[in-house]
């Protein structure tokens, strides 16, 4: 009975899992989390208040990552993650220099299963400091 109750939530948050780890990379939410911090919200704080990955459901934030729209559709999320944009910032910003080299892919998969770990829904809803 006891080991029941242990495995039942362990099982359905693996099937419910199983839809995004079979579209992409299951990523790093430690690493996604660092990114997020230092690059998203550093920036958020400044043009438009912060944005906590608790705002968004799961399905939520894996429908805008995948719309690839941002701060309204005005540019490309993509773009804030790419090696470009962390090139271009990375004198002045601590985690770009760290992750200079992540493959985009493998970063955004992180700021994925950061963003979804701290969803509205998720394991553990996170503000966004
Ligand atoms: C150069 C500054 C900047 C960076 C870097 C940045 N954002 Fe934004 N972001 C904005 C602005 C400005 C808005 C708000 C637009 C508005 O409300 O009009 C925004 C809005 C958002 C929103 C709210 C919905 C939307 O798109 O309007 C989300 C979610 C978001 N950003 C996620 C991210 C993530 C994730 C990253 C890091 C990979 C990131 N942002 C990096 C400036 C930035």
């Amino acid at each position: 009975m006891k080991s029941h109750r242990m495995l039942m939530p362990g099982l359905l948050l693996a099937l419910l899992a199983l839809p995004f780890a079979s579209q992409a990379g299951d990523g790093d939410w430690k690493r996604g989390r660092i990114y997020y911090r230092m690059v998203c919200t550093a920036c958020h704080v400044q043009k438009s208040g912060s944005i906590a990955p608790s705002k968004m459901t799961k399905a939520e934030w894996a429908a805008y990552i995948k719309a690839d729209k941002h701060a309204k559709g005005k540019d490309s999320l993509k773009h804030y993650v790419s090696t470009a944009y962390r090139n271009g910032i990375k004198a002045s910003n601590k985690a770009a220099e760290k992750f200079a080299d992540v493959p985009d892919q493998e970063l955004l998969d992180d700021i994925r299963a950061f963003v979804e770990y701290g969803a509205k829904d998720g394991e553990k809803p996170a503000s966004c400091s």
